[in-house]
Protein backbone atom coordinates (compact mmCIF):
# COMPACT_ATOMS: atom_id res chain seq x y z
CA UNK A 1 0.00 0.00 0.00
CA UNK A 2 1.30 3.15 -0.91
CA UNK A 3 2.41 5.18 2.60
CA UNK A 4 -0.36 8.01 2.22
CA UNK A 5 -3.44 5.74 1.49
CA UNK A 6 -4.13 5.57 4.90
CA UNK A 7 -3.72 9.59 5.57
CA UNK A 8 -5.94 10.23 2.36
CA UNK A 9 -8.77 7.65 3.46
CA UNK A 10 -8.55 9.63 7.01
CA UNK A 11 -9.19 13.14 4.73
CA UNK A 12 -12.40 11.45 3.29
CA UNK A 13 -10.45 11.42 -0.15
CA UNK A 14 -11.07 7.60 -0.87
CA UNK A 15 -13.08 7.29 -4.02
CA UNK A 16 -11.37 10.37 -5.57
CA UNK A 17 -8.90 9.64 -8.70
CA UNK A 18 -6.54 11.03 -6.66
CA UNK A 19 -6.99 8.40 -3.89
CA UNK A 20 -7.50 5.48 -6.49
CA UNK A 21 -4.44 6.11 -7.48
CA UNK A 22 -2.84 5.44 -4.13
CA UNK A 23 -5.18 2.20 -4.55
CA UNK A 24 -3.27 1.57 -7.33
CA UNK A 25 0.68 2.01 -5.70
CA UNK A 26 1.13 -1.97 -4.95
CA UNK A 27 -0.24 -3.13 -8.42
CA UNK A 28 1.86 -0.41 -10.39
CA UNK A 29 5.04 -1.12 -7.63
CA UNK A 30 4.81 -4.76 -9.13
CA UNK A 31 4.55 -4.09 -12.61
CA UNK A 32 7.50 -1.63 -12.21
CA UNK A 33 9.78 -3.77 -10.58
CA UNK A 34 8.24 -7.16 -12.95
CA UNK A 35 9.62 -4.63 -16.18
CA UNK A 36 13.26 -3.69 -14.28
CA UNK A 37 12.40 -0.07 -13.91
CA UNK A 38 14.01 1.76 -11.37
CA UNK A 39 11.99 3.39 -9.01
CA UNK A 40 12.74 5.96 -5.67
CA UNK A 41 12.40 4.35 -2.53
CA UNK A 42 9.51 6.84 -0.82
CA UNK A 43 11.47 9.36 1.79
CA UNK A 44 15.43 8.06 0.57
CA UNK A 45 17.36 10.96 -0.74
CA UNK A 46 17.07 10.38 -4.39
CA UNK A 47 13.19 10.28 -3.18
CA UNK A 48 13.17 13.79 -1.81
CA UNK A 49 15.47 15.35 -4.85
CA UNK A 50 13.18 13.82 -7.68
CA UNK A 51 9.83 14.80 -5.96
CA UNK A 52 10.67 18.23 -4.34
CA UNK A 53 9.58 21.09 -7.43
CA UNK A 54 11.05 24.33 -7.28
CA UNK A 55 8.04 25.83 -6.13
CA UNK A 56 7.72 24.74 -2.62
CA UNK A 57 3.82 26.34 -2.13
CA UNK A 58 2.48 23.06 -4.80
CA UNK A 59 4.78 20.15 -3.72
CA UNK A 60 2.11 17.37 -4.38
CA UNK A 61 3.14 13.84 -3.74
CA UNK A 62 3.43 11.10 -6.65
CA UNK A 63 2.17 7.84 -6.54
CA UNK A 64 5.64 6.54 -7.46
CA UNK A 65 9.12 8.34 -9.02
CA UNK A 66 10.52 6.14 -11.65
CA UNK A 67 14.65 7.31 -11.73
CA UNK A 68 14.56 6.73 -15.27
CA UNK A 69 18.30 6.13 -16.89
CA UNK A 70 17.65 4.28 -20.34
CA UNK A 71 14.61 4.73 -23.06
CA UNK A 72 13.43 1.61 -21.95
CA UNK A 73 12.68 2.62 -18.22
CA UNK A 74 10.54 5.28 -19.77
CA UNK A 75 8.79 3.15 -22.38
CA UNK A 76 8.00 0.19 -19.54
CA UNK A 77 7.08 2.72 -17.13
CA UNK A 78 4.35 4.40 -19.23
CA UNK A 79 3.00 0.89 -20.35
CA UNK A 80 2.54 -0.10 -16.37
CA UNK A 81 0.81 3.22 -15.96
CA UNK A 82 -1.36 2.94 -18.77
CA UNK A 83 -1.56 -0.91 -17.74
CA UNK A 84 -2.64 0.01 -14.14
CA UNK A 85 -4.52 3.38 -15.08
CA UNK A 86 -2.48 6.14 -13.30
CA UNK A 87 -1.49 9.35 -15.06
CA UNK A 88 2.07 9.72 -16.50
CA UNK A 89 4.38 12.89 -17.09
CA UNK A 90 8.08 13.42 -17.54
CA UNK A 91 10.12 15.50 -15.13
CA UNK A 92 13.02 17.37 -16.27
CA UNK A 93 14.42 20.54 -14.50
CA UNK A 94 11.15 20.42 -11.67
CA UNK A 95 11.03 23.99 -12.67
CA UNK A 96 7.30 24.66 -13.66
CA UNK A 97 5.74 27.29 -11.76
CA UNK A 98 2.86 25.00 -10.81
CA UNK A 99 4.74 21.76 -10.54
CA UNK A 100 3.23 20.39 -13.71
CA UNK A 101 6.43 17.96 -13.38
CA UNK A 102 4.78 16.49 -10.75
CA UNK A 103 1.30 16.26 -12.60
CA UNK A 104 -0.01 19.03 -10.89
CA UNK A 105 -1.56 17.08 -8.43
CA UNK A 106 -1.68 13.81 -6.24
CA UNK A 107 -1.41 10.59 -7.65
CA UNK A 108 0.54 10.55 -10.58
CA UNK A 109 3.41 8.48 -11.88
CA UNK A 110 6.26 10.77 -12.37
CA UNK A 111 9.65 9.84 -14.77
CA UNK A 112 12.17 11.74 -13.30
CA UNK A 113 14.56 12.41 -16.39
CA UNK A 114 17.28 14.10 -14.88
CA UNK A 115 19.64 11.69 -15.05
CA UNK A 116 19.59 11.61 -18.62
CA UNK A 117 21.40 14.32 -20.21
CA UNK A 118 23.80 13.71 -22.09
CA UNK A 119 24.68 16.89 -24.76
CA UNK A 120 26.95 15.60 -28.25
CA UNK A 121 27.96 18.78 -30.47
CA UNK A 122 28.05 17.64 -34.23
CA UNK A 123 31.00 19.95 -34.80
CA UNK A 124 30.35 19.17 -38.74
CA UNK A 125 26.64 20.45 -38.97
CA UNK A 126 26.34 21.92 -35.96
CA UNK A 127 23.04 19.62 -34.72
CA UNK A 128 23.27 19.17 -30.82
CA UNK A 129 21.94 15.79 -29.32
CA UNK A 130 20.48 16.64 -25.87
CA UNK A 131 18.84 14.11 -23.68
CA UNK A 132 15.38 14.62 -22.32
CA UNK A 133 16.40 15.30 -18.93
CA UNK A 134 19.46 18.11 -19.84
CA UNK A 135 19.10 21.37 -17.80
CA UNK A 136 19.76 24.57 -19.51
CA UNK A 137 23.04 25.24 -17.75
CA UNK A 138 24.60 21.91 -18.51
CA UNK A 139 23.37 22.53 -22.65
CA UNK A 140 24.83 25.59 -22.97
CA UNK A 141 28.12 24.77 -20.78
CA UNK A 142 28.26 21.44 -23.48
CA UNK A 143 27.76 23.52 -26.31
CA UNK A 144 30.39 25.75 -25.79
CA UNK A 145 32.85 23.38 -24.53
CA UNK A 146 32.09 21.06 -27.52
CA UNK A 147 32.51 23.98 -30.46
CA UNK A 148 31.50 27.58 -29.27
CA UNK A 149 28.05 27.29 -30.36
CA UNK A 150 24.94 27.84 -28.40
CA UNK A 151 21.11 27.88 -28.56
CA UNK A 152 18.57 30.29 -27.41
CA UNK A 153 17.33 29.97 -23.84
CA UNK A 154 15.98 31.37 -20.61
CA UNK A 155 18.47 32.44 -17.54
CA UNK A 156 18.12 29.85 -14.64
CA UNK A 157 20.69 26.87 -15.30
CA UNK A 158 18.47 24.96 -12.76
CA UNK A 159 15.78 24.97 -15.66
CA UNK A 160 14.96 21.96 -17.40
CA UNK A 161 15.48 21.59 -21.31
CA UNK A 162 12.26 19.43 -21.60
CA UNK A 163 9.67 21.95 -20.04
CA UNK A 164 11.30 25.00 -21.53
CA UNK A 165 12.06 23.90 -25.36
CA UNK A 166 9.02 22.09 -25.20
CA UNK A 167 6.44 25.05 -24.31
CA UNK A 168 8.73 28.52 -25.36
CA UNK A 169 11.86 29.21 -23.93
CA UNK A 170 12.41 33.19 -23.70
CA UNK A 171 15.64 34.81 -22.48
CA UNK A 172 17.93 37.25 -23.29
CA UNK A 173 18.63 36.06 -26.58
CA UNK A 174 14.94 35.85 -28.14
CA UNK A 175 15.14 39.18 -29.90
CA UNK A 176 18.30 38.63 -31.31
CA UNK A 177 17.38 34.43 -32.38
CA UNK A 178 14.19 33.76 -31.06
CA UNK A 179 12.55 31.01 -28.71
CA UNK A 180 14.57 27.43 -27.46
CA UNK A 181 11.85 25.63 -29.70
CA UNK A 182 12.87 27.95 -32.93
CA UNK A 183 16.02 25.69 -32.56
CA UNK A 184 14.36 22.32 -32.31
CA UNK A 185 14.94 20.44 -35.59
CA UNK A 186 13.99 17.01 -34.08
CA UNK A 187 13.45 15.20 -31.39
CA UNK A 188 12.43 10.93 -30.08
CA UNK A 189 9.48 10.40 -28.04
CA UNK A 190 7.95 7.78 -26.17
CA UNK A 191 4.06 8.06 -27.06
CA UNK A 192 1.35 6.70 -24.62
CA UNK A 193 1.09 3.30 -26.35
CA UNK A 194 4.80 3.14 -25.43
CA UNK A 195 5.85 3.56 -28.86
CA UNK A 196 9.04 5.55 -29.74
CA UNK A 197 8.99 7.66 -32.34
CA UNK A 198 10.85 10.41 -34.26
CA UNK A 199 9.76 13.53 -35.37
CA UNK A 200 10.52 15.98 -37.17
CA UNK A 201 9.67 19.30 -40.21
CA UNK A 202 9.47 15.87 -42.21
CA UNK A 203 8.96 12.82 -40.04
CA UNK A 204 5.51 12.97 -38.02
CA UNK A 205 5.19 16.72 -38.58
CA UNK A 206 2.20 17.61 -36.92
CA UNK A 207 3.45 15.78 -33.53
CA UNK A 208 6.79 17.98 -34.20
CA UNK A 209 4.83 21.05 -34.62
CA UNK A 210 2.69 20.09 -31.47
CA UNK A 211 5.67 19.44 -29.65
CA UNK A 212 6.87 22.99 -30.16
CA UNK A 213 4.45 24.69 -27.80
CA UNK A 214 2.35 21.99 -25.94
CA UNK A 215 5.07 18.72 -25.64
CA UNK A 216 3.76 17.69 -22.26
CA UNK A 217 0.25 17.13 -23.47
CA UNK A 218 2.66 14.51 -26.12
CA UNK A 219 4.83 12.11 -24.84
CA UNK A 220 7.62 12.07 -23.26
CA UNK A 221 10.76 13.32 -25.26
CA UNK A 222 13.84 11.15 -25.00
CA UNK A 223 16.44 13.36 -27.04
CA UNK A 224 15.97 16.68 -28.49
CA UNK A 225 18.09 17.46 -31.56
CA UNK A 226 18.86 21.50 -32.08
CA UNK A 227 20.50 23.61 -34.55
CA UNK A 228 22.78 25.86 -33.20
CA UNK A 229 24.39 29.43 -33.45
CA UNK A 230 28.40 30.38 -33.42
CA UNK A 231 28.30 32.43 -30.23
CA UNK A 232 29.82 35.98 -30.50
CA UNK A 233 32.94 36.37 -29.46
CA UNK A 234 31.74 39.31 -26.78
CA UNK A 235 28.62 40.79 -25.45
CA UNK A 236 27.59 42.76 -23.12
CA UNK A 237 25.26 42.66 -20.43
CA UNK A 238 23.85 45.79 -18.39
CA UNK A 239 21.85 47.43 -15.99
CA UNK A 240 20.00 50.35 -16.25
CA UNK A 241 18.41 51.65 -13.16
CA UNK A 242 15.05 54.20 -13.73
CA UNK A 243 14.06 56.56 -10.97
CA UNK A 244 9.97 57.73 -11.69
CA UNK A 245 8.81 58.53 -8.20
CA UNK A 246 5.53 59.26 -9.20
CA UNK A 247 2.52 57.85 -10.96
CA UNK A 248 2.80 60.69 -13.72
CA UNK A 249 6.60 59.68 -14.02
CA UNK A 250 5.95 56.42 -14.46
CA UNK A 251 3.15 56.73 -16.61
CA UNK A 252 5.86 58.62 -19.33
CA UNK A 253 8.06 56.10 -18.75
CA UNK A 254 6.36 53.06 -19.41
CA UNK A 255 5.10 54.28 -22.29
CA UNK A 256 8.70 55.23 -23.61
CA UNK A 257 9.92 51.81 -23.30
CA UNK A 258 6.92 50.06 -25.13
CA UNK A 259 7.45 52.40 -28.18
CA UNK A 260 10.83 51.60 -28.13
CA UNK A 261 10.50 48.10 -28.17
CA UNK A 262 8.35 48.51 -31.17
CA UNK A 263 11.35 48.76 -33.29
CA UNK A 264 14.76 48.51 -31.41
CA UNK A 265 17.29 47.01 -32.83
CA UNK A 266 17.79 43.09 -33.45
CA UNK A 267 20.89 42.90 -31.29
CA UNK A 268 19.10 44.26 -28.35
CA UNK A 269 17.69 42.10 -25.90
CA UNK A 270 15.75 44.03 -22.60
CA UNK A 271 13.21 43.53 -20.14
CA UNK A 272 11.63 46.42 -17.66
CA UNK A 273 12.16 44.77 -14.10
CA UNK A 274 9.68 46.12 -11.72
CA UNK A 275 10.29 45.17 -7.78
CA UNK A 276 8.93 46.76 -4.59
CA UNK A 277 11.70 49.14 -4.53
CA UNK A 278 13.93 49.49 -7.45
CA UNK A 279 12.70 49.55 -10.87
CA UNK A 280 15.45 48.39 -14.05
CA UNK A 281 15.81 48.12 -17.56
CA UNK A 282 18.45 45.27 -18.16
CA UNK A 283 19.22 42.82 -20.65
CA UNK A 284 22.18 41.77 -23.20
CA UNK A 285 23.20 43.37 -26.15
CA UNK A 286 24.79 42.08 -28.86
CA UNK A 287 27.70 44.12 -29.59
CA UNK A 288 30.22 46.21 -27.47
CA UNK A 289 29.87 48.82 -24.81
CA UNK A 290 29.77 51.76 -27.63
CA UNK A 291 27.00 49.94 -29.56
CA UNK A 292 24.68 49.19 -26.38
CA UNK A 293 25.47 53.28 -25.30
CA UNK A 294 24.15 54.21 -29.21
CA UNK A 295 21.12 51.45 -29.19
CA UNK A 296 20.09 52.82 -25.53
CA UNK A 297 20.87 56.64 -25.89
CA UNK A 298 17.29 57.61 -27.10
CA UNK A 299 15.21 55.53 -24.77
CA UNK A 300 17.78 56.87 -21.69
CA UNK A 301 16.90 60.55 -22.54
CA UNK A 302 13.04 59.46 -22.29
CA UNK A 303 13.34 57.44 -19.00
CA UNK A 304 16.03 59.05 -17.18
CA UNK A 305 17.36 55.94 -16.52
CA UNK A 306 21.29 55.73 -15.78
CA UNK A 307 23.48 53.02 -17.56
CA UNK A 308 25.48 51.86 -13.92
CA UNK A 309 26.06 48.31 -15.48
CA UNK A 310 27.74 47.35 -18.92
CA UNK A 311 29.88 44.65 -18.64
CA UNK A 312 31.56 43.11 -22.31
CA UNK A 313 32.41 39.65 -21.73
CA UNK A 314 32.08 36.07 -22.97
CA UNK A 315 29.48 33.86 -23.93
CA UNK A 316 29.49 32.20 -20.54
CA UNK A 317 30.09 35.27 -18.54
CA UNK A 318 26.72 36.09 -19.77
CA UNK A 319 25.35 32.75 -19.17
CA UNK A 320 26.53 33.01 -15.39
CA UNK A 321 25.66 36.51 -14.64
CA UNK A 322 21.95 36.16 -15.21
CA UNK A 323 21.53 33.12 -14.14
CA UNK A 324 22.42 34.67 -10.79
CA UNK A 325 25.73 33.45 -10.21
CA UNK A 326 25.29 30.06 -8.95
CA UNK A 327 26.80 27.27 -11.25
CA UNK A 328 26.20 26.78 -14.76
CA UNK A 329 26.75 23.05 -15.29
CA UNK A 330 23.65 21.72 -12.90
CA UNK A 331 22.67 18.05 -12.95
CA UNK A 332 20.79 15.20 -11.11
CA UNK A 333 20.24 16.85 -7.98
CA UNK A 334 19.31 20.58 -7.67
CA UNK A 335 18.47 22.38 -4.35
CA UNK A 336 17.48 25.86 -5.00
CA UNK A 337 13.42 26.35 -4.07
CA UNK A 338 11.16 29.26 -3.55
CA UNK A 339 7.51 29.61 -2.29
CA UNK A 340 5.19 31.49 -4.43
CA UNK A 341 2.45 32.21 -6.29
CA UNK A 342 2.98 33.81 -9.74
CA UNK A 343 0.85 34.36 -13.31
CA UNK A 344 1.60 35.78 -16.64
CA UNK A 345 0.38 37.96 -19.70
CA UNK A 346 1.15 38.87 -22.98
CA UNK A 347 -0.31 41.74 -24.27
CA UNK A 348 0.03 44.39 -27.67
CA UNK A 349 1.48 47.91 -26.46
CA UNK A 350 -1.28 49.48 -23.92
CA UNK A 351 -3.00 52.39 -24.86
CA UNK A 352 -3.49 55.37 -22.99
CA UNK A 353 -6.18 54.05 -20.80
CA UNK A 354 -4.35 50.78 -19.71
CA UNK A 355 -1.01 52.19 -19.32
CA UNK A 356 -2.83 54.47 -16.69
CA UNK A 357 -4.50 51.71 -15.22
CA UNK A 358 -1.04 49.58 -15.49
CA UNK A 359 0.73 52.29 -13.39
CA UNK A 360 -2.27 53.08 -11.00
CA UNK A 361 -2.43 49.35 -9.93
CA UNK A 362 1.37 49.62 -9.32
CA UNK A 363 1.70 52.66 -7.55
CA UNK A 364 -1.67 52.08 -4.98
CA UNK A 365 -2.14 48.27 -4.93
CA UNK A 366 0.91 46.28 -5.79
CA UNK A 367 3.25 48.40 -3.55
CA UNK A 368 1.22 47.84 -0.39
CA UNK A 369 2.52 44.24 -0.75
CA UNK A 370 5.52 43.63 1.60
CA UNK A 371 6.55 40.80 0.37
CA UNK A 372 9.40 39.88 -2.19
CA UNK A 373 6.99 40.81 -5.15
CA UNK A 374 8.16 41.59 -8.73
CA UNK A 375 6.94 42.04 -12.44
CA UNK A 376 9.04 41.62 -15.17
CA UNK A 377 7.91 42.60 -18.84
CA UNK A 378 10.37 41.36 -22.04
CA UNK A 379 9.95 43.41 -24.92
CA UNK A 380 8.89 40.03 -26.79
CA UNK A 381 8.13 41.19 -30.17
CA UNK A 382 8.45 44.27 -32.47
CA UNK A 383 9.66 45.07 -35.56
CA UNK A 384 12.80 43.41 -35.46
CA UNK A 385 12.25 40.29 -32.98
CA UNK A 386 12.91 37.09 -34.01
CA UNK A 387 9.89 35.67 -31.92
CA UNK A 388 7.85 37.59 -34.08
CA UNK A 389 9.11 36.69 -37.52
CA UNK A 390 7.43 33.47 -38.02
CA UNK A 391 3.76 33.14 -38.53
CA UNK A 392 1.61 32.57 -35.24
CA UNK A 393 0.51 29.08 -36.29
CA UNK A 394 4.13 27.58 -37.50
CA UNK A 395 4.60 26.07 -34.09
CA UNK A 396 2.34 25.44 -31.43
CA UNK A 397 3.58 28.65 -29.46
CA UNK A 398 0.72 30.99 -30.17
CA UNK A 399 1.57 34.49 -29.30
CA UNK A 400 4.50 35.50 -31.04
CA UNK A 401 2.95 38.42 -32.47
CA UNK A 402 2.88 39.50 -28.70
CA UNK A 403 4.87 43.35 -28.13
CA UNK A 404 4.76 42.49 -24.21
CA UNK A 405 5.55 39.39 -22.06
CA UNK A 406 5.16 40.19 -18.42
CA UNK A 407 5.76 37.00 -15.57
CA UNK A 408 4.22 38.45 -12.06
CA UNK A 409 5.56 36.80 -8.97
CA UNK A 410 4.76 37.19 -5.28
CA UNK A 411 7.34 35.16 -3.15
CA UNK A 412 7.76 34.35 0.45
CA UNK A 413 11.38 34.39 1.46
CA UNK A 414 10.58 31.71 4.56
CA UNK A 415 7.58 30.31 5.93
CA UNK A 416 4.36 29.39 3.93
CA UNK A 417 2.79 31.45 1.68
CA UNK A 418 -0.55 32.99 2.90
CA UNK A 419 -3.83 31.33 1.26
CA UNK A 420 -5.09 34.78 0.25
CA UNK A 421 -1.81 35.98 -1.12
CA UNK A 422 -2.47 35.21 -5.10
CA UNK A 423 -5.08 38.10 -5.11
CA UNK A 424 -1.85 40.82 -5.29
CA UNK A 425 -0.77 39.73 -8.51
CA UNK A 426 -3.92 38.07 -9.79
CA UNK A 427 -6.17 41.43 -9.85
CA UNK A 428 -2.89 43.34 -11.03
CA UNK A 429 -3.31 41.28 -14.39
CA UNK A 430 -7.09 41.47 -14.70
CA UNK A 431 -6.91 45.07 -13.77
CA UNK A 432 -4.75 45.31 -17.02
CA UNK A 433 -6.81 42.72 -19.39
CA UNK A 434 -10.01 44.34 -18.32
CA UNK A 435 -10.51 46.59 -21.07
CA UNK A 436 -9.49 44.34 -23.82
CA UNK A 437 -11.23 41.61 -26.10
CA UNK A 438 -9.49 38.21 -25.18
CA UNK A 439 -8.56 37.68 -28.29
CA UNK A 440 -6.07 40.30 -27.55
CA UNK A 441 -3.88 38.98 -24.67
CA UNK A 442 -2.82 35.93 -23.86
CA UNK A 443 -0.65 33.59 -20.97
CA UNK A 444 2.41 31.72 -21.20
CA UNK A 445 2.50 27.57 -20.47
CA UNK A 446 5.94 27.77 -18.72
CA UNK A 447 4.68 30.45 -16.47
CA UNK A 448 1.37 28.74 -15.60
CA UNK A 449 -0.92 29.91 -13.44
CA UNK A 450 -1.69 27.35 -11.17
CA UNK A 451 -5.63 28.59 -10.31
CA UNK A 452 -6.83 28.84 -14.01
CA UNK A 453 -9.41 26.48 -14.72
CA UNK A 454 -8.41 23.86 -17.54
CA UNK A 455 -10.71 25.43 -20.14
CA UNK A 456 -9.24 28.99 -19.16
CA UNK A 457 -5.85 28.01 -19.09
CA UNK A 458 -5.90 25.92 -22.62
CA UNK A 459 -7.56 29.46 -23.80
CA UNK A 460 -5.39 31.48 -22.42
CA UNK A 461 -1.57 29.52 -23.63
CA UNK A 462 -2.61 28.19 -26.67
CA UNK A 463 -5.13 31.00 -28.00
CA UNK A 464 -5.77 30.46 -31.49
CA UNK A 465 -3.14 26.97 -32.19
CA UNK A 466 -5.96 25.03 -29.33
CA UNK A 467 -8.21 23.41 -32.11
CA UNK A 468 -5.40 21.64 -33.80
CA UNK A 469 -3.41 21.09 -30.65
CA UNK A 470 -6.60 18.81 -29.08
CA UNK A 471 -6.64 16.87 -32.59
CA UNK A 472 -3.48 16.27 -32.59
CA UNK A 473 -3.73 14.94 -28.92
CA UNK A 474 -6.88 12.74 -29.44
CA UNK A 475 -4.07 11.17 -32.05
CA UNK A 476 -1.47 10.35 -30.13
CA UNK A 477 -2.74 10.31 -26.68
CA UNK A 478 -7.17 9.33 -26.77
CA UNK A 479 -7.27 8.45 -23.15
CA UNK A 480 -5.15 11.27 -21.91
CA UNK A 481 -2.60 9.35 -19.82
CA UNK A 482 0.07 12.57 -20.05
CA UNK A 483 -2.63 14.52 -18.30
CA UNK A 484 -2.03 17.33 -15.92
CA UNK A 485 -4.80 20.14 -14.74
CA UNK A 486 -4.19 22.78 -17.39
CA UNK A 487 -2.89 20.55 -20.68
CA UNK A 488 -4.66 19.59 -23.65
CA UNK A 489 -7.17 17.58 -23.39
CA UNK A 490 -8.61 15.08 -26.49
CA UNK A 491 -11.66 16.36 -27.61
CA UNK A 492 -13.61 15.37 -30.56
CA UNK A 493 -12.99 18.52 -32.66
CA UNK A 494 -12.30 18.18 -36.12
CA UNK A 495 -8.81 19.53 -36.63
CA UNK A 496 -8.46 22.74 -38.22
CA UNK A 497 -5.65 24.07 -40.50
C1 LIG B 1 14.02 30.13 -11.50
C2 LIG B 1 13.27 30.03 -12.81
C3 LIG B 1 13.67 30.80 -13.88
C4 LIG B 1 13.01 30.71 -15.11
N1 LIG B 1 13.42 31.49 -16.15
C5 LIG B 1 12.78 31.40 -17.34
C6 LIG B 1 13.19 32.21 -18.44
O1 LIG B 1 14.13 32.99 -18.34
N2 LIG B 1 12.51 32.10 -19.60
C7 LIG B 1 11.47 31.22 -19.75
O2 LIG B 1 10.92 31.15 -20.84
N3 LIG B 1 11.07 30.46 -18.72
C8 LIG B 1 11.70 30.54 -17.53
N4 LIG B 1 11.27 29.77 -16.49
C9 LIG B 1 10.13 28.88 -16.69
C10 LIG B 1 10.57 27.54 -17.27
O3 LIG B 1 10.88 27.69 -18.63
C11 LIG B 1 9.41 26.55 -17.15
O4 LIG B 1 9.04 26.43 -15.81
C12 LIG B 1 9.75 25.18 -17.74
O5 LIG B 1 8.58 24.50 -18.10
C13 LIG B 1 10.53 24.37 -16.75
O6 LIG B 1 10.93 23.18 -17.31
P1 LIG B 1 11.43 22.01 -16.35
O7 LIG B 1 11.79 20.87 -17.20
O8 LIG B 1 12.44 22.57 -15.41
O9 LIG B 1 10.12 21.77 -15.49
P2 LIG B 1 9.28 20.47 -15.13
O10 LIG B 1 8.41 20.90 -14.00
O11 LIG B 1 10.16 19.30 -14.92
O12 LIG B 1 8.40 20.24 -16.43
C14 LIG B 1 7.52 21.20 -16.92
C15 LIG B 1 6.55 20.57 -17.91
O13 LIG B 1 7.26 20.01 -19.01
C16 LIG B 1 7.03 18.60 -19.10
N5 LIG B 1 8.29 17.95 -19.46
C17 LIG B 1 9.49 18.10 -18.85
N6 LIG B 1 10.41 17.34 -19.47
C18 LIG B 1 9.79 16.70 -20.48
C19 LIG B 1 10.20 15.76 -21.46
N7 LIG B 1 11.46 15.33 -21.54
N8 LIG B 1 9.26 15.31 -22.34
C20 LIG B 1 7.98 15.72 -22.27
N9 LIG B 1 7.53 16.61 -21.36
C21 LIG B 1 8.43 17.09 -20.46
C22 LIG B 1 6.54 18.19 -17.72
O14 LIG B 1 5.77 17.01 -17.76
C23 LIG B 1 5.74 19.42 -17.32
O15 LIG B 1 4.47 19.42 -17.93
C24 LIG B 1 11.91 29.83 -15.25
C25 LIG B 1 11.50 29.07 -14.16
C26 LIG B 1 12.17 29.16 -12.95
C27 LIG B 1 11.70 28.35 -11.78
C1 LIG C 1 34.63 21.36 -32.22
O1 LIG C 1 35.08 22.63 -32.68
C2 LIG C 1 35.67 23.43 -31.68
C3 LIG C 1 35.91 24.81 -32.23
O2 LIG C 1 36.32 24.77 -33.56
C4 LIG C 1 36.94 22.75 -31.18
O3 LIG C 1 37.53 23.53 -30.18
C5 LIG C 1 36.55 21.40 -30.60
O4 LIG C 1 37.69 20.69 -30.19
C6 LIG C 1 35.78 20.58 -31.61
N1 LIG C 1 35.27 19.43 -30.90
C7 LIG C 1 35.25 18.22 -31.45
C8 LIG C 1 34.68 17.13 -30.60
O5 LIG C 1 35.64 17.99 -32.57
C1 LIG D 1 15.52 8.67 -34.70
O1 LIG D 1 16.50 9.37 -35.43
C2 LIG D 1 17.83 9.13 -34.97
C3 LIG D 1 18.76 10.11 -35.65
O2 LIG D 1 18.48 10.24 -36.99
C4 LIG D 1 18.16 7.69 -35.20
O3 LIG D 1 19.47 7.42 -34.74
C5 LIG D 1 17.18 6.82 -34.43
O4 LIG D 1 17.39 5.46 -34.71
C6 LIG D 1 15.74 7.17 -34.79
N1 LIG D 1 14.85 6.50 -33.87
C7 LIG D 1 13.65 6.04 -34.23
C8 LIG D 1 12.83 5.42 -33.16
O5 LIG D 1 13.24 6.10 -35.37
C1 LIG E 1 13.23 63.02 -16.37
O1 LIG E 1 13.82 64.08 -15.67
C2 LIG E 1 13.23 65.35 -15.95
C3 LIG E 1 14.07 66.42 -15.27
O2 LIG E 1 14.23 66.12 -13.92
C4 LIG E 1 11.78 65.31 -15.47
O3 LIG E 1 11.15 66.54 -15.78
C5 LIG E 1 11.05 64.18 -16.18
O4 LIG E 1 9.74 64.07 -15.67
C6 LIG E 1 11.78 62.88 -15.96
N1 LIG E 1 11.10 61.82 -16.73
C7 LIG E 1 10.89 60.61 -16.24
C8 LIG E 1 10.21 59.62 -17.13
O5 LIG E 1 11.22 60.28 -15.13
C1 LIG F 1 35.76 38.90 -24.74
O1 LIG F 1 35.48 37.58 -24.34
C2 LIG F 1 36.61 36.80 -24.01
C3 LIG F 1 36.15 35.44 -23.67
O2 LIG F 1 35.49 34.87 -24.79
C4 LIG F 1 37.36 37.44 -22.86
O3 LIG F 1 38.52 36.69 -22.56
C5 LIG F 1 37.72 38.86 -23.19
O4 LIG F 1 38.28 39.49 -22.08
C6 LIG F 1 36.48 39.61 -23.62
N1 LIG F 1 36.81 40.94 -24.05
C7 LIG F 1 36.38 42.02 -23.39
C8 LIG F 1 36.71 43.32 -23.99
O5 LIG F 1 35.75 41.94 -22.37
C1 LIG G 1 -8.62 45.58 -9.82
O1 LIG G 1 -7.90 45.61 -8.59
C2 LIG G 1 -8.70 45.91 -7.47
C3 LIG G 1 -7.81 46.13 -6.28
O2 LIG G 1 -7.07 44.97 -5.98
C4 LIG G 1 -9.71 44.78 -7.26
O3 LIG G 1 -10.54 45.06 -6.15
C5 LIG G 1 -10.55 44.65 -8.51
O4 LIG G 1 -11.40 43.52 -8.38
C6 LIG G 1 -9.67 44.47 -9.73
N1 LIG G 1 -10.48 44.50 -10.94
C7 LIG G 1 -10.45 43.54 -11.83
C8 LIG G 1 -11.33 43.66 -13.01
O5 LIG G 1 -9.72 42.58 -11.70
C1 LIG H 1 1.05 4.06 -31.19
O1 LIG H 1 0.40 5.33 -31.32
C2 LIG H 1 0.72 6.00 -32.54
C3 LIG H 1 0.06 7.36 -32.47
O2 LIG H 1 -1.29 7.25 -32.25
C4 LIG H 1 0.24 5.15 -33.72
O3 LIG H 1 0.58 5.80 -34.92
C5 LIG H 1 0.90 3.81 -33.66
O4 LIG H 1 0.40 2.99 -34.68
C6 LIG H 1 0.66 3.13 -32.33
N1 LIG H 1 1.48 1.93 -32.26
C7 LIG H 1 1.01 0.79 -31.82
C8 LIG H 1 1.97 -0.35 -31.79
O5 LIG H 1 -0.15 0.67 -31.46
C1 LIG I 1 -1.59 29.37 -40.79
O1 LIG I 1 -2.43 30.49 -41.00
C2 LIG I 1 -2.47 30.92 -42.37
C3 LIG I 1 -3.29 32.19 -42.49
O2 LIG I 1 -3.46 32.83 -41.28
C4 LIG I 1 -3.04 29.82 -43.23
O3 LIG I 1 -3.02 30.21 -44.57
C5 LIG I 1 -2.20 28.56 -43.05
O4 LIG I 1 -2.81 27.49 -43.72
C6 LIG I 1 -2.08 28.19 -41.59
N1 LIG I 1 -1.13 27.09 -41.47
C7 LIG I 1 -1.34 26.05 -40.69
C8 LIG I 1 -0.25 25.02 -40.70
O5 LIG I 1 -2.35 25.92 -40.01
Amino acid sequence: MHPLAPFLALLGLAGTSHASAFDQADTLADCLTKAGVPVDEFESPDYKLDATPFNLRLNYTPVAVVAATTVKHIQDAVACAREVGVKANAKCGGHSYASFGLGGEDGHLIIEMSRMNKVVLDNTTGIATAEGGTRLGHLASELYSQGKRAISHGTCPGVGVGGHALHGGYGVSSHTHGLSLDWLVGATIVLANSTLVNCSETENADLFWALRGAGGSMGIVTEFRFKTFEVPENLTYFVAPVQWPTEARALVGVQAVQEFAETMPAELNMRLFIARRFVNLEGLYYGDKEGLQAALAPLIKKTNATLALAKTGGWLDQVKYFGGGSAIDQGHGYEDHETFYSTSLYTKALDETQLQTFVSYWFNQAKSNTRDWYVQIDLHGGENSAVSKPAANSTAYAHRDYLLMYLLYDRVDKGIYPADGHTYMENFASNVTESMAKSDWGRYINYPDSRLSQEDAQGNYWGGNLARLQGIKKDVDPEDLFHYPQGILPTVESRSG
